[in-house]
């Protein structure tokens, strides 16, 4: 999608972090904006923050919802004509090992991380399809091609969002929609602090310490590079070093590497419990 000026762009997750500043640079881009999330008064600020004038609508949209996904299309098409563009992009994580987590804080990870992709691009498709061209940008993760220890459900869930995502590029390939499929490194967000902690892991302030010092990309940075892949029509968009170094490691060492971070992450937990 070349030019993105006065196109439609449905987003979700947009009261916070890369959605927000995914919400900012589009307006700035002089698209017109359908935000969706949870927190409403999160979408008030981003709303703030957009450029005076800018043509914008808000949704407050529970991706874990089917129906409520589905409604959502239908308004944002009722309110700005048509919807040329949906980047679904809103996700939570939890902190726990898999022998600890209980099933509920598993399925509220898959629900909103995997299930939230796949109703934004089912409800939406049908309404891409009418446009001349059209973008889908699911937001996957370094945790799409690569598990990290005590993140099992987010694992499991952008490791689906990775193959809906190559589903849809094999079986979109001839039609308008163009698929890309996005994979973050560390981004300095509110995740780990929106996150659940339970276990091993229940140590709150000491991740959110940990994940501040080891993301490495601003939030800015991030939505900067994915509207370069969503304009370049890219297929597959890392963001981030890490994402780029990590992406290497699996391909030269795919189980050595695997096996290194499961030993690291063992040794660190075993040190944690001595204390
Ligand atoms: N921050 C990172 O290091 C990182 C790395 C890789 C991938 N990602 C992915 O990037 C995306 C954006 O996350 P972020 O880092 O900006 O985090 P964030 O916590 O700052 O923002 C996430 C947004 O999603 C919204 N949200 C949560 N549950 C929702 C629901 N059920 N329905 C609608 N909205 C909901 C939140 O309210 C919030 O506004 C997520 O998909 C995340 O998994 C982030």
């Amino acid at each position: 999608m070349k030019n993105l000026s006065g196109k439609v762009v449905a987003l979700t997750g947009a009261a916070s972090g890369i959605g927000r500043c995914l919400a900012i640079q589009l307006a700035g881009k002089n698209c017109h904006l359908a935000l969706a999330d949870v927190d409403e008064e999160g979408l008030r600020g981003t709303i703030a923050l957009l450029p005076a004038g800018a043509n914008v609508s808000m949704h407050i949209v529970d991706v874990a919802n089917r129906m409520r996904v589905y409604a959502w299309a239908d308004e944002v098409v009722a309110r700005h004509g048509h919807v040329d563009i949906v980047i679904n992009n809103a996700g939570v994580a939890s902190t726990a090992r898999l022998d600890e987590i209980s099933y509920e804080d598993f399925d509220w990870v898959f629900n909103i991380v995997f299930y939230g992709v796949l109703y934004g691009t089912k409800a939406f498709l049908p309404y891409l399809k009418q446009r001349d061209e059209a973008n889908i940008v699911n937001i996957s993760s370094v945790n799409g091609f690569f598990p990290f220890p005590q993140n099992g459900p987010y694992n499991a869930a952008k490791h689906a969002v990775k193959g809906l995502n190559q589903t849809l590029m094999q079986e979109l390939r001839s039609t308008n929609v163009k698929i890309t499929s996005v994979h973050p490194g560390g981004i300095r967000t509110n995740i780990v602090r929106n996150a659940r902690f339970s276990g091993n892991g229940a140590n709150r302030g000491k991740k959110i310490i940990e994940f501040d010092r080891v993301a490495g990309t601003s939030a800015e940075k991030a939505a900067k590079i994915i509207i370069g892949g969503l304009v370049k029509n890219r297929k597959r968009q890392l963001v981030g070093k890490d994402a780029v170094i990590i992406d290497l490691l699996v391909r030269l060492f795919p189980q050595g590497f695997s096996d290194m971070v499961g030993f690291a992450a063992d040794l660190k937990s075993r040190k944690e419990n001595e204390k």
